[in-house]
């Protein structure tokens, strides 16, 4: 297995000249554009991995499938759809027009930013500081990673670049899909998406998806069965935002990606994957990464469908 990560790593290398890091965050560019790696944790607790697998990264928008389990534990599945739409769309993933000028009236799906931040803001606490600390707390059980912080720089430079974000937030807060504060729910999306990881702790918590929402460590239910099938769902569907039917067709994993180069993907009742491959394609996901599971997928056949 060992062997067959390392050149699966290195014959994808080449696609990382082919990619370019998110600059619309700036602190973001400083990462190194050439890193790729993979880590796999397996049910039975073996793991393995290849290439720069411990370079840290921000989780981005992986963070998004964090906060839609704790919305639904929080609010049930039928308020947090009533709010956020569960449709793919063909739209980029900050589109400001599908907000609009789509027949829901809400966000189209929590994957997208709009539909993110709606979800953010649906999560309890009695102010930012308690949600937002729910969900690194939460974020931690998943990876079994007490160490888990926040990249300040990353945060801050979210926070003062955010104007895209900013305007998806108002227009929700004109319609009511956002009830609270809008500058405080931004703040705790940007915090979440700055959450650093490795590929390590992507693996760890897509396996805790691969084991029906119970963590293979501790033996703990972290969430309900139901809550996996939901998420599981809503990634194949929309995770990888614009490009995922195509990953569908050539993966066939759930999977959910981030601007920070991270993708988790699960192999339901055999293994979570974590990859890091910080330089991106145009739709905003590591374009080498897809290659490596491109590739992974089809050597242990892995695709569910
Ligand atoms: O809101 C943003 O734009 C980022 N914090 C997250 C976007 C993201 O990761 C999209 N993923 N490919």
């Amino acid at each position: 297995m060992e062997k067959l990560l390392e050149n699966i790593i290195e014959s994808n290398r080449r696609y990382t000249v082919q990619g370019e890091l998110a600059s619309y965050i700036p602190e973001l560019t400083k990462a190194n554009k050439d890193a790729l790696g993979i880590f796999i944790t397996t049910l039975n607790g073996e793991e393995f991995y290849a290439g720069d697998n411990e370079i840290k990264f921000t989780i981005q928008s992986i963070s998004k499938i964090i906060s839609l389990i704790i919305a639904i534990m929080d609010n049930g599945k039928d308020y947090v759809f009533s709010k956020v739409g569960m449709e793919p769309t063909k739209d980029s993933f900050n589109s400001i027009i599908d907000l609009e000028l789509n027949d829901l009236n809400k966000p189209l799906n929590p994957m997208i930013n709009a539909g993110a931040i709606a979800t953010v803001s649906m999560i309890r606490g009695k102010d930012k500081d308690e949600v937002f600390s729910r969900i690194l707390e939460f974020t931690k059980k998943l990876c079994g990673n007490e160490d888990l912080k926040v990249n300040e720089s990353v945060y801050i430079s979210e926070k003062k670049t955010g104007s895209r974000n900013r305007a998806l937030a108002y227009f929700m807060k004109s319609t009511s899909i956002i009830e609270k504060d809008v500058e405080e729910v931004l703040d705790v999306y940007f915090k979440q998406c700055s959450i650093e990881v490795t590929s390590k702790d992507l693996s760890k918590i897509a396996l805790v998806f691969a084991n029906e929402g119970v963590s293979p460590w501790s033996e703990e239910r972290i969430m309900p069965k139901e809550v996996t099938r939901i998420i599981k769902t809503i990634m194949t569907t929309c995770g990888m935002y614009d490009a995922s039917g195509e990953f569908a067709v050539n993966i066939g994993l759930p999977s959910k990606s981030g601007v920070g180069g991270g993708i988790l993907a699960v192999a339901p009742g055999k293994m979570g994957i974590g990859i890091v491959g910080p330089a991106l394609d145009e739709k905003g996901n590591s374009i080498a990464g897809v290659e490596v599971l491109k590739d992974l997928s089809h050597e242990l056949e892995l695709s569910i469908f």
